[in-house]
């Protein structure tokens, strides 16, 4: 094909395009946002208030977990229990394995009574070990695992993972969770495949 032509046949098809975009339907200016108001004013672009759990810890009821292992979010109210301090984890006081049967609360996990830091210390040649173990590069170490007797240091803050959601009207999360197995739509299991997909550097 000549230089010309291709450049005509570009040409034409840039036209049929252009005519099939002009049939297209408009959309109103409005139904452009999440919040469906004018876009060039903010007097009625109200955010939808928070609403947080009034139900006491016992009386919520859980809320779908988010997808496979996704740490379960808080139903209940946390109202009197945050900030969590070193002197103060209300959440311990239910969650911790033992009690929550009792209580009918999720029991706290074995991945948080898990120690997933290698010890890690510098040999005298420089060079970093790990679980007493030389490696020249770090990211050739396979992720530990230690069981802890006591629930892990990096697991304490618990409302930086769980957190109360709001109950009102917002956007609709169209994502659908497939969960592999039903066993997991009420139950993490995140010990048993955490080393899921890692390929180890031999
Ligand atoms: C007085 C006991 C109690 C305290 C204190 C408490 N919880 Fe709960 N929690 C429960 C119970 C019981 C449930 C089950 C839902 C219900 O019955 O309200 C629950 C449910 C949950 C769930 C959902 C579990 C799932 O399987 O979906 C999470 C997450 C949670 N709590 C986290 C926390 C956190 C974080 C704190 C501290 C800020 C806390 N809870 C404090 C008793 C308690
Ligand atoms: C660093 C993030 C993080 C912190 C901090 C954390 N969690 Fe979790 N939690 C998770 C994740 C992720 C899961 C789901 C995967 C798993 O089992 O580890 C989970 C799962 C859970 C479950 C559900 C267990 C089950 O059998 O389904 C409970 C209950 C829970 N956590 C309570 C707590 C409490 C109470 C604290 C504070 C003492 C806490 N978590 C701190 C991330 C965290």
């Amino acid at each position: 094909m000549k230089l010309t032509n291709m450049a005509l046949g570009l040409f034409a098809a840039a036209t049929v395009f252009m005519v099939g975009c002009s049939a297209t339907q408009s959309m109103s200016e409005e139904s452009l946002g999440l919040r469906n108001t004018s876009l060039y004013s903010e007097a009625d672009a109200m955010p939808v208030k928070t609403e947080y759990s009034k139900k006491a810890a016992g009386e919520s009821k859980l809320i779908a977990r988010a997808f496979e292992n996704a740490p379960p979010m808080i139903p209940h109210t946390v109202d009197g229990m945050l900030p969590i301090t070193i002197n103060n984890n209300a959440c311990t006081g239910c969650h911790v394995p033992g009690v929550a049967e009792s209580m009918n609360a999720t029991a706290i996990p074995k991945s948080h009574f898990t120690n997933f830091r290698p010890d890690t210390s510098l040999a005298k040649n420089g060079m970093i070990t790990k679980e007493g173990k030389m490696v020249a590069n770090t990211s050739d170490f396979k992720v530990i695992g230690k069981p802890t007797s006591k629930l892990s240091g990096t697991r304490f803050n618990c409302s930086q993972c769980h957190a109360p959601q709001s109950m009102s009207e917002a956007p609709k999360n169209e994502f659908e969770v497939d969960f592999r197995a039903d066993s997991h739509v009420k139950k993490s299991n995140l010990i048993d495949n955490i080393n899921e997909g890692v390929d180890t550097l031999k």
